[in-house]
């Protein structure tokens, strides 16, 4: 495995160096908790033992008596903060379930109390000495659990639009030569972002800054205004740097109000870190799914029937859901096609998005189901999706902008040593070791949505970009200086990137491995109108299109301009231009922008897309070793091949798939909330505890990028790969367990107990 940065292929930027990266190590970068506060009151939360049911009194005599405490805030005392809406009803909150308003309990670890004092030290002691009595009543905790609830997603939420069905499927399948029917199961896990859910809030007068890690600042800003009644413009989320989010960061959790109320009241500023343990239940997570996938095909692989029936898990508050059909229906070429996705609700917190949220359960359970058809046709499972691969997605019949699905095989197959596999189950072995390969498919959804930029141009050729995009880990800062430098023909280094801040122009939320397109689509848009002045100041007769770029795929790195920078600004008499623009995708709604400034994100792209369809695609490699005596599962290697339109940064963008091969196995082998059902707890709420994979779990991690232009998506020809690169990895992983030891896994995590043979 090597270390060193890819080299740019045909549409591809320079893989410069993160430009955050000697302030992220060298410790300069500051995060919400770093930022300064004059004299903070800190914050302790206090949550409950039981998932359901009330509390009766709270004794605060003990925790009265810690030295340095300021106040203890309970339902009791707590100011009633407007209801919050949920972010898919139209709202901005990950929950509804908003605590401190009454002594009902309806999730474990619900913030019960606030212990406020001079230091976190003492605030935490008390926090410990406060004594709760409750009255608990029996929680239902999982699918299992007596009380639960299903329902249809369909009708439940706006989010979640259809069911997707065409053509007959009952009746090919039972007509179908081969059939497959097979149940799989993904379980609840905790995105644990490094930098903890912080908050530090702080008043002056009645305007509220806001030390938060949020991906999506103007969300937040309007959100909790919402929440304490006062005007979003008195509200300011600062967030230059965001410690890890993978979701758990999109939308306003309840602390953000509670703090500012009590800050307000105390008329001090509050600094809140919610412990590792809390953070389990203070923000959200990927809950638990099961499936039904169902394929009928025929005795040469093409498959004439697939259904696809999904259960997830939700709290009783919310009905949150993924509903991963939407991809999994379209995947492949398949006349008859159905789908039904249930909520299921149960006494829990509400869960939310998780890097790939609908995708790495759904496409585990329709992998893993391709890979059984494979054996069972006797099938190469390359050859299986290649007899399925489409230009036309089955349900509408909308052609994809590109799909290059079929090349990622065939590259990764090649360097992954595909052809040396030999296609028997437990065939392959090393001494006590058995080998196994597997392959998948990953497919990411090609996501935009509206945004706003303003780009200053000194004279000397210095730029300064201002737009409220989001530094998660994802390189944002880097990319949208590459994308100004390229627009307006000015080395990297001399871009200023600003983001995270509310007050700046607005960008959508960081999730659905949008910012890229987004927010370069838009600065380079801004860019353009940049240079149209100083086009215009050198040609002043030749009219407004001169040095005009086409509106699609205007993007390459290698397209010079020649602008004659100095002399326009000379002949245009300043030394400093300014321009603001706001950008919206193809088939954005007419609301866009009003929306985007109001904090609300309307997204496009995927398969609502207009009369297109819009992914991302790769494949997915992975070799394990089985040892036949203990069962010890090893991966020695992962190997990725992604397609994924312009790469902004190859450097950044091999960093971000690879991190996500690692997640993709992390999440099939390592990672699970275990959850005593008796109580609806979880149990293993720690990092310690919570497994995650370190380097000697995959020594060798290997990234392919293809090339790939898309001109039909948005100007920068990007699709995003944020969270391509962990879709597939868990269904890769069964497959190549089932290739070594011909045990079928369909439960993760994949542990050693499990493996029977
Ligand atoms: Mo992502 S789960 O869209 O932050």
């Amino acid at each position: 495995m090597t270390t060193a940065a890819p080299a740019p292929k045909a549409n591809m930027g320079q893989p410069i160096p993160r430009y955050d990266a000697v302030a992220k190590v060298t410790g300069t970068a500051q995060y919400a908790a770093d930022m300064p506060l004059r004299d903070p009151a800190y914050a302790y939360l206090v949550t409950s033992a039981i998932a359901k049911g009330r509390v009766d009194n709270f004794d605060l005599s003990e925790a009265q008596k810690v030295r340095g405490v300021v106040d203890i805030v309970t339902h009791e005392n707590a100011e009633h903060l407007e209801p919050a809406k949920f972010f898919s009803n139209g709202g901005y909150a990950s929950t509804t379930n908003q605590p401190l308003r009454s002594p009902d309990i309806a999730e474990e670890g619900q913030i019960i109390a606030v212990v406020l004092a001079d230091t976190y030290e003492a605030a935490r002691e008390a926090a410990h000495r406060v004594k709760v009595s409750y009255t608990a009543a029996t929680p239902t905790a999982s699918f299992h659990s007596p009380g639960t609830v299903a329902a249809r997603a369909k009708g439940q939420l706006a989010m979640f639009k259809d069911d997707p069905k065409v053509g007959d499927f009952d009746k090919a399948f039972e007509e179908a030569e081969v059939q497959i029917s097979a149940e799989y199961e993904t379980p609840p896990q905790h995105h644990n972002p490094m930098e903890l859910f912080a908050t530090s809030v702080a008043w002056n007068g009645d305007s509220l800054t806001i030390y938060e890690p949020s991906q999506f600042v103007h969300g937040l800003k309007n959100g909790v205004a919402t929440q304490l009644g006062i005007d979003p413009d008195r509200v300011h989320v600062v967030n230059p740097y965001v410690g890890g989010a993978f979701g758990s960061k999109g939308s306003m959790t309840p602390r953000t109000a509670i703090m500012a109320s009590i800050s307000r009241r105390l008329r001090r500023p509050v600094k809140l870190v919610a412990t590792r343990d809390q953070g389990f239940n203070v923000s959200t997570y990927r809950a638990e799914t099961r499936h039904r996938v169902e394929l009928g095909a025929t005795s040469d692989g093409k498959l004439t029937a697939l259904r696809h029936e999904g259960w997830e898990i939700s709290s009783r508050a919310d009905a949150y859901c993924v509903g991963g059909t939407k991809t999994t229906t379209r995947l492949y070429d398949c006349p008859n096609v159905d789908s039904l996705v249930w909520i299921v609700r149960a006494d829990r917190n509400t869960p939310g998005f998780m890097r790939s949220p609908p995708e790495v359960p759904y496409l585990f359970a329709l992998e893993s189901a391709m890979d059984e058809l494979a054996y069972q046709l006797k099938m190469d499972p390359i050859e299986l999706r290649r007899v399925n691969d489409t230009n036309r997605e089955p349900i509408g019949g909308k052609p994809y902008t590109s799909r290059s699905l079929m090349a990622c095989f065939d590259e990764g197959a090649k360097a992954f040593g595909w052809a040396e596999r030999n296609r028997e189950p437990r065939s392959m072995a090393d001494g006590e070791w058995l080998i196994g390969y597997g392959c998948a498919t990953t497919c990411y959804p090609t996501q935009m949505a509206p945004a706003a930029a303003r780009v200053r141009l000194r004279r000397d050729g210095r730029v300064r970009v201002e737009i409220a995009g989001h530094e998660i880990g994802n390189g944002a800062y880097t990319v949208i200086a590459q994308a100004a430098a390229t627009r307006l023909e000015v080395p990297v280094e001399k871009v200023t990137v600003v983001i995270g801040d509310s007050d700046l122009p607005p960008a959508p939320v960081a999730g659905g491995s949008n910012s890229t397109a987004s927010t370069c689509s838009t600065v380079m848009m801004v860019c353009d109108q940049v240079r149209q002045r100083l086009l215009k100041a050198l040609m002043p007769n030749e009219g407004q299109t001169v040095g005009q770029t086409p509106s699609g795929g205007a993007s390459r790195s290698d397209q010079r301009l020649d602008l004659d920078r100095e002399a326009a600004f000379d002949a245009l008499g300043v030394s400093v231009i300014e321009e603001y623009g706001e950008w919206k995708p193809d088939g954005a709604p007419a609301d866009s922008f009003r929306a985007m400034h109001n904090g609300q994100v309307r997204m496009v792209g995927g398969p609502e897309f207009g009369g297109r369809i819009a992914y991302a695609f790769g494949a997915d490699f992975v070799e394990v070793r089985v040892n036949r005596f203990t069962h010890e599962i090893r991966v020695p290697r992962v190997l990725g091949a992604f397609a994924a339109g312009h790469i902004m940064n190859p450097r950044s963008a091999r960093s971000q798939l690879m991190g996500g091969l690692i997640w993709g196995v992390a999440s099939s082998l390592h990672e699970a909330t275990e959850l005593d059902e008796r109580y609806a707890r979880y149990v293993n709420d720690n990092l310690a505890d919570y497994l995650v994979p370190v380097n000697a779990d995959i020594p060798d991690v290997e990234v392919i990028l293809l090339s790939e232009e898309d001109t039909q998506i948005n100007p920068a020809g990007v699709k995003g790969l944020g969270e391509l690169g962990n879709v597939g990895t868990n269904a890769a992983v069964c497959n190549a367990i089932f290739h070594a030891t011909g045990q079928r896994i369909r439960r993760l995590p994949v542990r050693l107990e499990k493996i029977e043979v």
